[in-house]
């Protein structure tokens, strides 16, 4: 009777299961896994599974971080949108201070939904139409990253015909090769032996006006590459300066390596003052005023922010191997295993306590034998209605999802700051899926409503063996 009304002390996650990066995790007494006040358990029940899970203060955290780690006045740091452009997630990542890289006019509209003015957005990606730079000009974006020297005359032409001076910023393929990593075999940007070519004609050209130099590595596992970027974009800019230009900005994109599993690479805190420290002696080697310094992180901002929490649908045997089906996929749910071959943590969040002692395939719900979120997993032994979480989600995984299998893309929850839950994207609706096709069909002109009509009748008629001979003789002609 002593311990009545006592509450039971929720036992600790288990060290070797808990990494030090989720620190929103918990549990409680019976095993199921609570992401900060929430158990998994009510979070599906409320909005059903697949569903990601997303907690504002961890997202905040690593925005806050990022920007400390780099000691310099004019770091005008940019959320790379591209990797998790969820228009709430982009509004706390411009609360917290940070500018927006667009990598499509499509994410320049969901960067003015999340509040970013204009002039707080860079244009940056492989090919931009004379349609996308002429609506980013007009609109005031802070600058068009030109990625080719095809790309600049185009900027130019586009600035003459609409009577503009295109903020302009050079992408630059610096050709690294520091040990294993090399930019050589990268599509982007100008290769470094053409820069000063692409400099000199963005200079004396009338209608832009080249204001930066970028570079962006994909999967930095070595620091010093962004030194070695730097001084090869200082260099450059020194160049530039000489032709009269005044490159205001220098952008080294992102690129930092994400401690997926139990991989660890260096963070933003351990590279930015040393950094800063080489950095600002090359300016002065260079004797270059200050620049403004803008970093493009993406995945260290969001992916440890984000849960995915998926059910145990069937539970297979096949030969000696267990196969748990759930209802995520690497197609709808988290193309990243299949993609990348990307590992991610799988926590039993329904059976913490359970001691883990059967190796799984963790399958997708899709007709894809590629479909496994995970494999030769230990978890305890697992039954039908079971929740699984996968671990650091929050980033690259709803922005590649696809609808393969007509399956929904899951719906987004948000643990915010007051400790209140807001859905933040909803689960697809099949009626907007099919609704590119559907659109066709109402608003085509008679003659295409009347071809597309038959098109699909002669096409059902067929896999029924319905209609008149008559009938069938018209429809083979439409159908082809
Ligand atoms: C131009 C550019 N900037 C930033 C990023 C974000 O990269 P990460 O998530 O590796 O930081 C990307 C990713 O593709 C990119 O292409």
């Amino acid at each position: 009777m002593e311990n009545k009304g006592k509450k039971k002390k929720n036992p600790a996650i288990s060290k070797k299961y808990l990494r030090p990066r989720w620190k929103f995790l918990s549990q409680d007494w019976r095993g199921t896994l609570y992401i900060e006040q929430y158990s998994v358990s009510e979070l599906a029940q409320k909005f059903g599974t697949p569903l990601y899970v997303f907690v504002e203060r961890e997202i905040r955290e690593n925005l806050r971080e990022f920007k400390l780690a780099f000691p310099y006045a004019r770091l005008r740091p940019q959320y790379a949108g591209k990797i998790n452009s969820n228009i709430e997630i982009m509004q706390i990542c411009r609360q917290e201070g940070f500018e927006l890289d667009a990598s499509s006019v499509g994410e320049i509209v969901l960067g003015l939904l999340s509040d970013f003015s204009p002039g707080q957005i860079t244009l940056t990606n492989l090919y931009k139409s004379e349609q996308d730079i002429l609506f980013a000009a007009k609109l005031g974006v802070k600058a068009i990253t030109a990625d080719s020297m095809e790309e600049l005359e185009r900027m130019a032409r586009v600035g003459k015909r609409a009577g503009l001076k295109i903020k302009t910023f050079i992408r630059i393929n610096p050709a690294l090769k520091l040990g294993n990593y090399s930019t050589m075999e990268h599509q982007y940007g100008i290769p470094y032996s053409y820069a000063k070519k692409a400099i000199t004609f963005a200079v004396k050209n009338r209608y832009l006006e080249l204001i930066g130099l970028h570079f962006h590595g994909a999967y930095i596992e070595n620091p010093l590459v962004y030194t070695a970027a730097a001084q090869k974009m200082l260099g450059l800019a020194k160049f530039a300066q000489n032709l009269g230009a005044r490159i205001k900005y220098i952008d080294l994109g992102g690129g930092f390596p994400f401690d997926y599993g139990s991989k660890e690479f260096f963070k933003p805190q351990d590279m930015g003052p040393k950094f800063i420290e080489a950095f600002e002696k090359l300016l002065q080697k260079h004797n270059l005023p200050k620049p403004f310094l803008i970093f493009e992180p993406g995945k260290v901002i969001t992916a440890n922010a984000g849960v995915g929490l998926v059910e145990v649908i069937s539970n297979k045997k096949v030969g000696k191997k267990n196969i748990a089906v759930t209802d995520g996929s690497t197609y709808a749910f988290l193309p990243d295993p299949m993609i990348y071959k990307q590992y991610y943590d799988i926590l039993p969040a329904t059976k913490m306590n359970k001691p883990r002692t059967h190796s799984y395939i963790i399958a997708g719900r899709s007709c894809d034998s590629i479909d496994k979120l995970g494999v030769n997993r230990y978890l305890p032994k697992l039954e039908e209605e079971d929740l699984l979480a996968i671990m650091d989600c929050g980033a690259y995984s709803n922005v590649l999802s696809s609808n393969f299998n007509t399956l929904r893309r899951a719906p987004m929850v948000l643990v915010k700051m007051d400790g209140s839950l807001k859905l933040i994207r909803r689960r697809d609706r099949y009626s907007e899926m099919f609704a590119p096709e559907l659109d066709v069909l109402k608003v085509a002109a008679p003659k295409e409503m009347r071809e597309l009509y038959n098109f699909y009748r002669v096409n059902f008629a067929k896999f029924w063996g319905s209609g008149t001979n008559a009938e069938k003789k018209k429809e083979d002609k439409t159908s082809t």
